[in-house]
């Protein structure tokens, strides 16, 4: 198929970055279509770490063009420092990069929102005024890169998200917001703004029409989905791959690869059925450095849990899997994998909503694999796997149905085995 779509089929952070790096490699354009800054993926490329939140991961491959769509919230504050860090770092920009037009914008005001509500701690959330935008957008008040053109038009435009919002923070006793500050916040990135901006619709349709193939990236994954996902404890967007029609506007299908780790992680509040509290999951975390790009907070680790990784395989219709940080495993004598849950004394295959907020309703299951301890970190080849890793891979594709065509195998662009189909 002409075009692709990478998704986190977990809590997040599963290595979408990286994987989406190394694949850019054979696709023209790559295209956020989701989330916001929220997002943190790194990329490692012999030796160099670009740490990017909003910018698509192609970025660094300075033939490649990239699209932010209107599914995004964009803070153009965090935009230009991002492209200011990856100039530093020797990234030419250029007008390699495109944003929708009809993309709505995270103002000040919406972290302030976050704070002021208490989401921050009650959720777990990154605090970057990702859900109040959303919020607005859905309501209806969101402004929009397009709304830019019009200077006075728009001005009254902030007057009246202002007070809309500001009623709400005077009755919470918290400090209001100043319409003035926020029109010239606006001022000052609309030149940034409007030497993106692109009606994104033709622009897809033609570059598609001329053979240029995309890559759509996801940011989040699945079960932070706002439907599908551990509500509420999750992100305020549509994080699967079905997505990508509404935030792009390009509606045909695309190939659809979903990326797991070889264990969990989640960071934030919520439920996690395979969190292990002990010293496996001080040693997955110490392991696999989970530490938050965004908000540097220590990621929540477990094991590999099959129902949810099922879940989010059938909802985001996914096609064949990435499975990444099978090196972190590598010194455990034992792995174990959530097979199935218990509750009530049934058996489970999936987690259903109505249990997810009571964590202490369902017992996780576990099949236990040996280990390997040798060390896999590097390997680019599945052959020289040792047998209990080849095990290990070949368990989670029975449970899941799916080919994994990928595996990561250590933080660098070069260390993956490609299993993908010729
Ligand atoms: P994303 O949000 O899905 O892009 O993932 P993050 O970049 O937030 O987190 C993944 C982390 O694991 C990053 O620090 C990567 O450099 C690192 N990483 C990615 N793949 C591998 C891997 O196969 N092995 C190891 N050890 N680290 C990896
Ligand atoms: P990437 O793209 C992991 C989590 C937050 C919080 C919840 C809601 O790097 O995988 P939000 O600020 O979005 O309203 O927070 O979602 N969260 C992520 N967790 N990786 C991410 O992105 C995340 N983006 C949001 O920690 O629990
Ligand atoms: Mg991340």
């Amino acid at each position: 198929m002409q075009h692709l779509t990478v998704t986190g089929l977990q809590w997040g952070d599963e290595g979408k970055g990286k994987i989406v790096d190394i694949l850019a490699d054979d696709y023209d354009m790559i295209i956020r279509f989701q989330g916001g800054h929220n997002a943190g993926h790194t990329l490692v490329i012999d030796g160099q770490i670009f740490k990017l939140s909003l910018l698509p991961s192609g970025i660094v491959r300075e033939d490649k063009t990239c699209v932010i769509g209107n599914g995004v919230v964009l803070n153009p504050e965090a935009l230009a420092k991002e492209i200011t860090l990856l100039e530093q770092g020797g990234i030419h920009i250029g007008d390699r990069l495109k944003i929708a037009d009809n993309t709505p914008l995270i103002l000040p005001l919406h972290s302030h929102i976050e704070q002021a509500r208490g989401q921050v701690k009650a959720i777990g959330t990154t605090a970057r005024g990702i859900g109040p935008a959303y919020e607005d957008k859905v309501a209806r008040r969101a402004i929009r890169i397009c709304d830019l053109h019009h200077t006075e038009k728009l001005r009254a435009h902030v007057q009246s998200l202002v007070e809309y919002h500001n009623y709400w923070l005077k009755g919470a006793n918290a400090e209001t917001c100043d319409a003035e500050q926020i029109y010239q916040f606006l001022m000052q990135y609309r030149d940034l703004l409007l030497k993106h901006h692109t009606a994104i619709v033709p622009f897809l349709q033609q570059s598609a029409a001329q053979g240029k193939k995309f890559l759509f990236e996801g940011a989040q994954g699945a079960l932070l989905d706002i439907d599908h996902g551990t509500y509420p404890f999750v992100t305020s967007s549509n994080t699967i791959a079905g997505t990508i029609g509404a935030g792009t506007g390009f509606g045909y299908p695309t190939y659809r690869l979903g990326i797991v780790k070889a264990y969990a992680t989640r960071v934030g509040n919520g439920i996690f059925p395979s969190e292990d509290h002990g010293k496996d999951g001080d040693m997955l975390a110490e392991k696999g450095h989970e530490f938050g790009t965004v908000t540097g907070r220590k990621r929540r680790c477990g094991w590999f849990d099959v129902p949810l990784a099922n879940s989010a395989i059938q909802i985001s219709g996914t096609d064949g899997l990435i499975l990444t940080k099978i090196d972190v495993l590598d010194e455990f004598a034992e792995i174990k994998i959530c097979t199935h849950y218990e509750a009530d004394g049934k058996r489970l295959d999936y987690l259903p909503h109505h249990l997810t907020a009571d964590e202490k309703s369902i017992t996780p299951i576990y099949e236990t694999l040996a280990g390997w301890q040798t060390s896999l970190n590097g390997a680019t080849e599945f052959d020289a796997l040792p047998q209990q890793a080849r095990d290990f891979i070949a368990y989670i594709e029975k449970l899941t149905g799916k080919q994994i065509v990928m595996i990561s195998t250590g933080v660098e662009r070069s260390h993956i085995i490609n299993k993908m189909p010729k």
